[in-house]
């Protein structure tokens, strides 16, 4: 906490500007990895490249260094975040490690897998925002590893993106949302997966679906020969899981998102976007690769993959909602992007009714 001034009043009042930092680049090199790991054990702040997202670390059993990625993110504190770790091993110093939940680390780590299980009393309060679970993941990507690695500690890392913007899939996008806000990027190019880990609940009885992700739910119940409880709704009281906020990864310009299968959500699309041309707006489109001829002249695209590869579309979801919010238009429409009820179909679909400001319902 800072102390700072109202800008209406001039009255002194408590804020939570972040300290100023420099932003350092680190190339993926063994000497940016050491570098970096000097900073996460001083208790600074370093984004690193998983094959999700780019994630925001500190130092994750150190109270203060937690605390500063929330100022840095400008999250609630009461959004709890993920602990990634080198290796399954470490799972047991910082959580409760149940026979199911081991079975499935042995199976999808490293990997797209987040697990919330009963934390260990090592884990700060300010990592599980006061809840009794922590949620853990050991990634795939080869420079998080070698970070973590190298590091040896629990690294607390939520997406490395300003609170409720989208994740960020390259540096740049990193770099837009927090310059200045945190010490250093590791620079490992793009995020390949694109969007973010599966999230499991193992700490009650039967194992819940939190969100959908990386890996399939699908492919978790045949695992595991059970199916997965659906996460609970947002109530609006204390949050089951945070991540569960209805508005989420969205972009300041609006985006209308048409649901549904094709044709009739094709069809939909283009009216959408030729009344919003009649009005004298500029549109920009998720476009795909299955709409590239039933589009309207006049419109800025954003080419993701086609219907049937949802793995494309994931990929380039959230730098194509960047880039196109960055082109000063007052509009972006897109529609489904794949099979909602199945695979990363899942995973886009829960993205973009989060990131959607009006949705538009074209099922029967
Ligand atoms: O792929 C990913 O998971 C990326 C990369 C960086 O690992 N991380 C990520 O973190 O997406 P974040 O903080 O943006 O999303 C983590 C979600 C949040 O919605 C949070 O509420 C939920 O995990 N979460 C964390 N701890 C939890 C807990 N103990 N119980 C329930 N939900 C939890
Ligand atoms: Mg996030």
């Amino acid at each position: 906490m800072q102390k700072g001034r109202c800008r209406a009043c001039d009255h002194v009042q408590m804020t939570s500007i972040p300290a100023r930092r420099q932003t350092r680049v680190l190339d993926a090199t063994q000497a940016g990895i050491v570098e970096a790991v000097a900073i996460l054990r001083a208790g600074g702040l370093v984004a690193f490249p998983t094959e999700t997202v780019y994630g925001l670390g500190a130092h994750g059993l150190d109270p203060q260094a937690v605390r500063a990625i929330f100022e840095a993110k400008q999250r609630p504190s009461d959004d709890p975040l993920i602990l990634h770790l080198g290796h399954v091993d470490l799972v047991d110093e910082v959580a409760l490690v149940s026979p199911l939940a081991r079975q499935l680390a042995e199976r999808f780590w490293p990997g797209p897998l987040t697990m919330v299980l009963p934390k260990r009393p090592a884990v700060p309060a300010e990592v599980s925002a006061g809840l009794d679970t922590v949620a853990v993941r050991v990634p795939a990507h080869p420079l998080a590893r070698a970070l973590l690695i190298e590091a040896g500690l629990p690294v607390a890392a939520p997406s490395a993106n300003l609170f409720g913007r989208p994740s960020p899939t390259l540096a740049e996008h990193v770099l837009h949302d927090l310059r200045d806000r945190i010490d250093a990027i590791l620079d490992g190019g793009r995020a390949t997966l694109g969007v973010e880990s599966t999230i499991v609940d193992l700490s009650s009885c039967a194992p819940r679906l939190l969100r959908p992700g990386g890996i399939p739910g699908e492919e978790i119940e045949a695992f595991l020969g059970l199916r997965l409880l659906p996460a609970l709704e947002n109530t609006g009281g204390p949050q089951p899981s945070p991540g569960l906020l209805s508005m989420h990864y969205s972009p300041r310009t609006p985006l209308v998102l048409i649901v549904g299968e094709p044709p009739a959500a094709q069809r939909r699309l283009r009216t959408e976007i030729e009344a919003a041309l009649a009005a004298g707006q500029h549109v920009g489109v998720l476009l795909l690769e299955d709409d590239v001829d039933c589009l309207p002249q006049g419109v800025v695209i954003e080419r993701l993959g086609a219907w049937s590869d949802p793995t494309t579309s994931a990929a380039r979801l959230f730098e194509a909602i960047r880039a196109l919010d960055a082109a000063s238009l007052d509009v972006l429409v897109a529609r489904d992007l794949a099979d909602v009820s199945i695979g990363l179909g899942r995973a886009l679909a829960d993205r973009l009714r989060r990131a959607a400001r009006r949705i538009v319902d074209t099922r029967p």
